[in-house]
């Protein structure tokens, strides 16, 4: 069985998995092993070795956990290894913990001391923003101090998109930090020996006439408004007003569909409360560190009369279907660097699940990228309801 678990590993594994490995496994040379962290494991490979590592030992019950930030991630990763390890028994399956599936915690410190882990290693790829980066190391560094177990990390990228400022910002938790040989287009940054007292990470905020935005590790757009979203957000305020309510009922229910930070839902909260307009607010991403982001800046709306949740998900599969009276979507539309207009097409046949009989979507959009055909393919009515100089919001009404 546990055959299965280090073939698997190997299939899947890409060179920079493997060049990951291999500096992790220089890493644990004479060091007693504990639990191990998987950070961001794109191919299921490092995962499932550790998962293989950990449970060749007969003698320990050390457990792996995984933080993935994209909840189409966890979920796979939680049910390829329930698959493999079906044959392993409940003890075997439990080794393998998924941050924000397995944990009520999304993010990393406060899932290790959910789970009462002490990881000796945590290994997998750099992220793409240094705050996501000073997140996840400070985040390692405080739990290690306190569980004062020896801890190494090994994080591997491609070197084009690797900067000195990201060993600057490893030594801020870390006394000891190296690059390792690259090989190819990767190399791995390393680090080992915690500082004591780091301190955590902390949001980036930015004041906005409605609020205070908050934005956590690598959310979009960090802790400041994005300029499509802000659009999205004036037109959805001057709307609010003349929207339908739900059936027999006065609040308006709204979705934010790929919330980010947070700030158009910040704003219509704040709109509505101008209006003493109930609001009953779902804000949601796929993206867990938007989901930490938007659940702090939308914090101050949780007390009052606005009902306002926030989940981690995958294109709100979790709403019930017909259920909201407006929706607002602010699409993805780059992969990395590349442009990719098709990203949005799983969020609007959402869209057309999630309205209600007299459901409206507004859709915020760059101008120059063509979003009104995918609408027009999908709903009875379209229109423009604004234009700026690099905006387009569209209303969309009836699914066909
Ligand atoms: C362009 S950002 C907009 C963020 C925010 N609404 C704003 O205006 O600042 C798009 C957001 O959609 C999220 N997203 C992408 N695919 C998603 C999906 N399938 N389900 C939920 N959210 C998704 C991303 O994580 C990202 O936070």
């Amino acid at each position: 069985m546990l055959k299965n678990l280090v073939v698997a590993a190997d299939e899947r594994a890409e060179a920079l998995d493997r060049l990951i490995l291999r500096g992790a496994d220089r890493q644990l040379t004479g060091v007693d092993a504990g639990d191990i962290v998987v950070l961001e494991d794109s191919s299921g490979a490092l995962t499932l070795h550790a998962l293989a590592t950990v449970l060749a030992e007969t003698d320990t019950a050390r457990r792996v956990l995984v933080r993935s930030r994209s909840y189409q991630q966890a979920r796979a990763m939680r049910t390829l290894a329930d698959r493999l390890l079906e044959g392993l028994g409940q003890d075997a399956v439990a080794r393998l913990v998924v941050a924000g599936l397995d944990t009520e915690a999304l993010d990393l410190e406060t899932a290790l001391a959910e789970c009462s882990l002490k990881p000796t290693l945590a290994l997998g790829r750099l992220p793409k923003t240094l705050s996501a980066l000073d997140d996840w190391s400070r985040a390692l560094a405080r739990h290690s101090a306190l569980a004062t177990t020896e801890f190494s990390l090994c994080l591997g990228g491609n070197t084009k998109h690797m900067t000195r400022t990201m060993n600057t910002v490893l030594e801020q938790s870390f006394g000891e930090v190296w690059a390792g040989r690259g090989q190819g287009k990767f190399r791995a940054l390393l680090a080992k020996a915690p500082r004591q007292s780091v301190l955590a990470h902390t949001a980036e905020e930015t004041q906005i006439a409605a609020g205070t935005l908050l934005g956590l590790g690598g959310v979009f757009s960090g802790g400041r408004e994005d300029r499509g979203g802000a659009y999205l957000a004036d037109i959805a305020c001057d709307l609010l007003p003349q929207l339908p309510r739900s059936a027999g009922g006065e609040a308006v229910r709204v979705l934010d569909l790929g919330c980010g930070n947070g700030s158009v839902s910040l704003r219509l909260l704040h709109r509505a409360q101008e209006l003493s307009l109930p609001l009953v607010l779902t804000a949601t991403d796929l993206d867990a560190d938007a989901v930490r982001s938007a659940t702090q800046t939308l914090a101050p709306y949780k007390a009052g009369e606005q009902t306002v949740t926030v989940t981690w998900d995958d294109a709100s599969a979790g709403s019930a279907s017909g259920s909201f009276d407006l929706l607002l979507l602010n699409p993805p539309f780059h992969e990395g660097t590349r442009l990719d207009a098709t990203m949005v097409r799983p969020l609007l046949d959402a869209a057309t699940r999630l309205l209600a009989l007299d459901g409206q979507l507004l859709l915020v959009h760059n101008s120059h990228l063509r979003y009104r055909a995918q609408l027009e393919d999908r709903f009875e009515e379209v229109e423009q309801l604004g234009r700026n100089g690099t905006f387009t919001v569209l209303s969309a009404c009836n699914p066909l």
